[in-house]
């Protein structure tokens, strides 16, 4: 039997798919890269915005219809924060889905698509199990670990909390294992995820007690053969000077920090119950600067929520000016069932959300290629991740995008690149 997958979201949403895979191949089960040739069709779903739901919606659209008109014995099925967040409504909503399974019952998805070969199924109990680590695909350099899961936050806008609940960590035993076993496959950077790695508090099972971010940090940096380490989300609120000192004094730990800011407006932060202000946003990006001068800091922000006017905006544009980004992922507000800003009237029009965001977007090119420029005639080490049709790609410590022309194999090497343009945001180099 043969499935297809196709993941929607976040970083967690592509760990997650390579879980099931994992569990579904260990059943016998073989992966296609073409849906039209799979007997199950899979998809991984987000619902942090109506747009990510759409695009699913449209998916599932076209699925149906192949199954309905050419071939009735397909099975499909939805997994993820949608099923989590729509529940048993789906199955009634699309007449053709054979398995409707949420965030928390991934461990048990090989039980569950054999189940759904017989009839419909719907599973979305909010049980914690561990979920079991994937198998490192082949040729893989770089790959994610799942930390922590959930999150305690409620930001208003956000549906996170009410799709993969609350928050639990990884003992540090059972990371660092994953790591050593994702090494020993030739893996040379590994990417800790959790929605708020700030709060990871691992038990340790060794000797009883918890461990946290920093520390974590410590264990997974003394594992040898590893590289590089990255890591992704921090929280503004809580990201702490330990944090910041681990960044700075342990080898492996790459000096890139994604710290989303959502807002340039105090009274907007607040709304979003953000728990910091500009001023402390500045602070902590001055401060993070003055402890690792090299460091490229990242952020998510969030255009049009509810209330935000022009002078709310511009109070977001100056923010951007003075912080100056190495890079932003700027979304439109897009209101969420179950969250507490649903109840705020979604009252910036579609064009004006439109016109903030490509007004953000325009400026943040600008920075992001003057901060590129700086690089051009420096030589730069550079972990080489994929061969691409250009040349190999990898990135700097620092999270830059790099082309290098060289025909010799660099997959998996680290390498001195000597750059000589800044095109389209990616540097490009050779390496001698
Ligand atoms: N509308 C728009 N963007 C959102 N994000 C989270 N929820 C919403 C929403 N309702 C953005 C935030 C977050 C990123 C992952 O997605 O910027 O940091
Ligand atoms: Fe990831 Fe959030 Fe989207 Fe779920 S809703 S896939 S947690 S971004």
């Amino acid at each position: 039997m043969r499935f297809y997958i196709e993941t929607y979201g976040c970083q967690m949403n592509q760990y997650d798919s390579r879980v099931v895979s994992s569990l579904l191949e260990r059943e016998g089960w073989e992966k296609v890269d073409e849906w039209k040739e799979a007997d199950f069709i899979l998809v991984n779903t987000c619902a942090v915005r109506q747009h990510a739901e759409d695009r699913v919606f449209s998916r599932l659209g076209i699925w149906g219809k192949y199954k309905r008109e050419k071939k009735p014995s397909l099975k499909i099925g939805i997994l993820g924060c949608i099923s989590q967040k729509e529940g048993e409504n789906l199955i009634h909503r699309f007449p053709y889905l054979d398995l409707v399974a949420g965030t928390f019952v991934i461990p048990k998805i090989s039980q569950l698509v054999k189940e759904a070969l017989e009839h419909r199924v719907v599973a979305l109990e909010e049980e914690l199990l561990e979920i079991p680590p994937p198998e490192i695909e082949e040729d893989a350099v770089t790959t994610f670990i799942s930390v922590m899961r959930g999150c305690n936050n409620f930001c208003s806008y956000c549906i996170v909390p009410y799709v993969r609940g609350r928050e639990r960590s990884r003992s540090p035993e059972s990371v660092i294992e994953e790591v050593k076993k994702a090494v020993s496959k030739g893996v040379k950077e590994v990417v800790l995820l959790g929605q708020n790695v700030n709060s990871y508090r691992g038990f340790s099972v060794r000797d009883g007690r918890c461990v946290d971010f920093p520390e974590l940090l410590k264990l997974v940096n003394k594992v040898e053969g590893l590289y590089r380490i990255r890591f992704a989300t921090s929280h503004p609120k809580d990201l702490s000077d330990e944090l910041i000192k681990a960044v700075k004094e342990l080898d492996k730990v790459c000096e890139h920090i994604h710290l989303p800011i959502q807002s340039g407006s105090n009274r907007i932060l607040q709304l979003m119950n953000r728990k910091y202000t500009r001023e402390d946003y500045l602070r902590l990006v001055e401060k993070i600067r003055k402890e690792i001068p090299e460091v490229s800091i990242t952020t998510d922000i969030i255009v049009g929520f509810p209330g935000e006017g022009e002078k709310e905006f511009m109070e977001t544009v100056s923010l951007v000016k003075e912080v100056e980004f190495d890079a932003a992922y700027i979304f439109k507000y897009s209101p969420r069932p179950f969250t507490s800003a649903y109840s705020l009237k979604d009252d910036v029009s579609k064009e004006e959300k439109e016109r903030r965001l490509n007004y953000l977007l325009q400026l943040q090119k600008s920075i992001s290629k003057k901060k590129n420029d700086i690089y051009v005639g420096k030589e730069v080490e550079v972990l080489v991740e994929k061969r691409e049709r250009e040349g190999w790609f990898g990135r700097t410590r620092n999270h830059k995008s790099v082309i290098i022309s060289s025909s010799l194999p660099l997959l998996g090497k680290l390498v001195k690149v000597r750059i000589v343009r800044n095109r389209k945001g990616i540097l490009e180099g050779y390496f001698r």
